[in-house]
């Protein structure tokens, strides 16, 4: 498997990934992960698994950046970025997590409806950090949410001082709002943003 070359020196291009095309990519695209948000080294692998699982859900649909010397030639060129997503649904743990930490905040559930009937989930978004900055995580999520037939996007972020940093940017700046503010996932200690929009974008 090639690593992610650290000096991409070629244009990316976003292309989506198939089942197949996914699992061939995953360890390039957990490395990516891994990489974009500073975790240590490992968790990979112990991602690998629910990222496999995750592929095998409803609506799932990935999309890939790609960079290489001869651009269209996926056999020679490195995954630079990777995003995925699936339908929601009730059955989700993140889906269940949502509905509790919307329920707690007093929505009635006419809006709870409205925000958890039909959406696709942004799971998961990642440029690698030579990548950054130069709107490839904006081509990722457009080429991802292209033909969604949901009526909504959702996704949760991690809550940072002031909204300062390139995730927060890039949702902001493709009219992300918020759905929930400062929430805990069982779990996880840190606080989170859940964010949506509506479809198409
Ligand atoms: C979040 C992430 C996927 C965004 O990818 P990206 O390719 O950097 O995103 P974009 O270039 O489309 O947009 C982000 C930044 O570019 C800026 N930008 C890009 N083109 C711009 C333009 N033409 N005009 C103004 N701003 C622009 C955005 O405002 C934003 O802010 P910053 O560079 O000043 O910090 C990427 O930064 C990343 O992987 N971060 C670490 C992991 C992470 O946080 N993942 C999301 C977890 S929910």
């Amino acid at each position: 498997m090639r690593p992610v070359d650290p000096q991409i020196a070629w244009t990316p291009h976003t292309v989506e990934l198939n089942r197949e095309e996914f699992a061939k990519r995953l360890h390039e695209a957990l490395t990516v992960y891994v990489t974009a948000m500073d975790y240590p080294r490992g968790t990979e692998f112990h991602r690998a698994p629910m990222w496999t699982e995750h592929s095998t859900r409803p609506g799932w649909k990935a999309v890939g950046a790609l960079a290489g010397p001869e651009s269209g030639s996926p056999a020679v060129e490195s995954l630079v970025g990777i995003a995925y997503g699936y339908h929601g649904s009730s059955d989700q743990w993140w889906h269940q997590q949502v509905l509790h930490g919307l329920h707690r905040s007093g929505r009635p559930q006419s809006e709870i409806s409205a925000i958890l009937d039909d959406y696709f989930e942004l799971t998961e978004l990642h440029v690698h950090p030579n990548g950054q900055g130069h709107r490839l995580g904006e081509s990722l999520i457009r080429h991802l949410l292209h033909d969604r037939s949901e009526r909504s996007v959702l996704l949760s972020t991690p809550e940072v001082f002031d909204e300062d940093n390139r995730a927060w940017r890039l949702y902001r700046r493709l009219g992300f709002q918020d759905v929930l503010r400062r929430f805990r996932f069982s779990g996880d200690s840190r606080p989170f943003a859940v964010l949506g929009r509506g479809l198409p974008l």
